[in-house]
C-alpha cells in the first residue's frame, strides 16, 4: 500500500477471532458481545439472559456495525437507523431494513464457543395484521404528503 492509496474493509480482511475454532465463553459472557469471523464472514457473537447467539455483523440496511447496537430481549437494535433484528431467527422486525441478517449454528464445548456454519435460511412468518385487507387510511410521511397538496393546489 503506497500513500494515496484508499483503505478499503475489503482489503483489512475478516476481524476478531477464527470463530470456527472457538473462543472463551467467559470472554463472551464479559463483554456480551464478540465480533470474529467464519471464513471471510463476519459473525457476531451474542451473550444474552437468553442464551449465545450467533448472528451476521453488519445490518442489512447500511451495512452499520451490529456489536454496537444494543439487544433488549429476543431483538438487536442497529446503532444508526434503529432497525430491529429478531437473534433468533434474523429477520427484520422493524423498518428501514428489509432483508434479514445470517444467523449461525453456536455449540459449545470445553467452555468454548464455537460456529461452523449457517442456519438455513427460514422464510419469515407471514404478518397477519393487514394480511390480505387493504388499508382504509393511508399516511404519507415526509415531502410526499408536501407533494400530494402542492399538485392539488396547481391541478384545475
Ligand atoms: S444501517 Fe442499520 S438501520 Fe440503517
Amino acid at each position: 500500500m503506497t500513500y494515496g492509496d484508499e483503505w478499503t474493509e475489503d482489503q483489512a480482511g475478516p476481524s476478531g477471532p477464527d470463530l470456527t475454532q472457538g473462543v472463551a465463553f467467559a470472554e463472551l459472557a464479559r463483554c456480551g458481545k464478540l465480533v470474529g469471523h467464519v471464513c471471510e464472514e463476519e459473525v457476531l457473537l451474542i451473550h444474552s439472559e437468553k442464551g449465545v447467539f450467533a448472528v451476521g455483523a453488519h445490518c442489512t440496511h447500511y451495512h452499520a456495525p451490529l456489536v454496537d447496537g444494543l439487544v433488549v430481549d429476543h431483538s438487536l437494535r442497529c446503532p444508526w437507523h434503529h432497525d430491529c433484528f429478531d437473534i433468533h431467527t434474523g429477520e427484520a422486525l422493524r423498518a428501514p431494513a428489509l432483508d434479514p441478517i445470517a444467523c449461525w449454528v453456536v455449540g459449545q464445548r470445553d467452555g468454548k464457543i464455537f460456529v461452523q456454519r449457517k442456519h438455513e435460511a427460514v422464510a419469515p412468518a407471514p404478518r397477519t395484521a393487514t394480511s390480505g385487507k387493504t388499508p382504509e387510511n393511508i399516511v404519507i410521511v415526509g415531502g410526499g404528503a408536501d407533494w400530494v397538496r402542492s399538485s392539488r393546489a396547481t391541478t384545475p
